[in-house]
């Protein structure tokens, strides 16, 4: 299903995007950022145990009863300091936290032995995610794809499409164009891909979506549930805390269901 973001060649696997590891290694300030346990954050952000509650709770409700009816397995794509890879495992689900930074996944995998829970973690890019084919019934990623190009964000829904089952959901997070960052920085991209040039994310590409774009976004691989925007009034709400009358954080939550 071609789109104005997608052509026939990219819903084919042809996209053409920055394979250079070494390249998303050296942008990526969340790792710099994870070498402190002051941008960590332990509780599920507020959309995710939402999520939860509305489409895993109750096993009996199927979404357009398109959806897999017994999720067990969960690939929490750029777990970061693994907030939701152990909400998840507490919850008893068979859960896979993948992560570029070693910062990320050396604290979440001694913190998932802290508090005596299981759960695989991976260090990968987001962009070749060495996972079978309809391996997961569920994937969930927040705040993590929109920080790099719309080519290379294409390219990870295609290996977030190949990895998750037919039927299974997509909860995944992007910037919206409300966010006080949109437009600030270098503009890589007109009204869309942008460089700020201060703040935590300082050097850290974002690419920010209108809803209709977002949900444009997954569309040839899912049908799409939900698109609804998730406002926060600071960056991150522990000590770390940018200044609140800088920073608004604006997000579209996109939850599709896999075609
Ligand atoms: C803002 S943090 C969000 C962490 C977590 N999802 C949460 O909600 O607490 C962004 C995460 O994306 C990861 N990330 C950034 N670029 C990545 C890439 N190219 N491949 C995999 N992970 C990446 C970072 O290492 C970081 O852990």
């Amino acid at each position: 299903m071609e789109n104005f973001l997608w052509t026939k060649d990219e819903i084919e696997g042809k996209i053409d995007y920055n394979h250079n590891v070494e390249d998303f290694v050296k942008n990526n300030t969340w790792h710099n950022l994870f070498a402190s346990t002051k941008w960590i954050l332990s509780n599920p952000a507020e959309e995710i145990y939402d999520f939860y509650k509305e489409y895993m709770a109750n096993p009996s409700r199927q979404i357009l009863n398109r959806t897999v009816s017994n999720v067990q397995k969960i690939h929490d794509l750029g777990c970061g300091g693994g907030r939701h890879t152990y909400f998840f495992s507490e919850l008893g689900y068979d859960v896979t936290g993948s992560d570029l930074s070693t910062n990320a996944i050396e604290y979440t995998e001694q913190e998932l032995v802290r508090r005596n829970l299981k759960a695989r973690l991976v260090k990968c890019p987001m962009t070749e995610l060495p996972f079978e084919d309809g391996e997961f019934d569920v994937t969930i990623s927040r705040a993590v794809i929109n920080h790099s190009t719309l080519q290379e964000m294409k390219r990870v829904i295609f290996e977030v499409a190949r990895t998750t089952k037919k039927g299974g959901i997509f909860m995944v997070t992007v910037s919206s164009d409300r966010a006080s960052d949109f437009r600030r920085g270098t503009e890589v991209v007109k009204d869309l891909s942008y460089i700020p040039a201060s703040g935590p994310e300082e050097g850290l590409i974002h690419t920010f979506f209108t809803g209709a774009n977002a949900a444009a976004l997954l569309e040839p691989f899912f049908i799409i549930d939900k698109v609804f925007l998730a406002e926060h009034p600071s960056l991150i709400t522990a000590d770390g805390c940018t200044d609140p009358d800088e920073y608004f954080g604006s997000e579209y939550v996109i939850i599709g269901i896999r075609r």
